[in-house]
């Protein structure tokens, strides 16, 4: 049996592990905090965002990026300028091999996401991430962080995640404290896919 070594889909094309190209990458880099592949919310929020839209030319932050498809989408799909942070820096080369392929250009930057401040988020319209609040010490950075982005004047916060117990705990806070919206999300492509987008808006 013949096995695919890459896919397509929302016009983004993706390596698979078994890819010559990523088994190379794998042997150099070893992502440590859970980068070591694509993970499937960021097709949630391709898909919410291919349903939505984005105005053209949106300058875009990614944080907790890893491969960074849901960036590379927005930069492919809408014009976005793109920046895409991690705090593992070994993440970026399978990320500038997807920008790459699919000829799009990505900053990178190696950063904690509980580092970033009011002034370093200012620039940006729209924070993404997905699958990023996987330990119960990424719960109140998180909220630290979305709180943050309102006070830069971001203009949304998008995080999508499978529906872990440590991203509920975001979004009751931001249900019931603050202006967040949580979504049930279902994506069909590449494979079907269900999970949450909590959903932010500045003032
Ligand atoms: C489960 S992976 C998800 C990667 C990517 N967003 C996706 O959906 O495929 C989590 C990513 O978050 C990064 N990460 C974890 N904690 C972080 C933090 N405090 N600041 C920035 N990045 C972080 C990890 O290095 C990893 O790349």
């Amino acid at each position: 049996m013949k096995y695919r070594k890459e896919l397509r889909a929302y016009t983004v094309r993706v390596l698979l592990s078994r890819h010559p190209e990523i088994r190379r990458l794998k042997k150099q880099y070893a992502p440590s905090v859970h980068g070591n592949k694509n993970w499937g919310s960021s097709w949630l929020l391709i898909d919410y965002l291919h349903h939505r839209g984005l105005p053209t030319g949106s300058r875009v932050l990614e944080i907790g990026c890893g491969w960074g498809l849901a960036g590379i989408y927005c930069a492919k799909k809408y014009a976005a300028e793109v920046t895409g942070i991690d705090v593992d820096r070994d993440v970026f080369p399978f990320l500038r091999l997807h920008a790459n392929i699919n000829k799009v250009d990505i900053a990178t930057r190696k950063k904690n996401f509980d580092h970033l401040t009011v002034n370093e988020l200012r620039p940006f319209d729209l924070l993404i991430g997905s699958d990023i609040c996987f330990w119960e010490s990424m719960i109140d950075p998180l909220i630290r962080l979305v709180r943050r982005a309102m006070k830069a004047g971001v203009r949304e916060v998008l995080i999508a995640d499978p529906g872990r117990t440590t991203f509920d705990k975001v979004c009751e806070h931001f249900s019931e404290k603050e202006a967040g919206e949580v979504l049930e999300w279902t994506a069909r492509k590449p494979r079907p896919l269900s999970g949450f987008i909590l959903r932010v808006q500045g003032k």
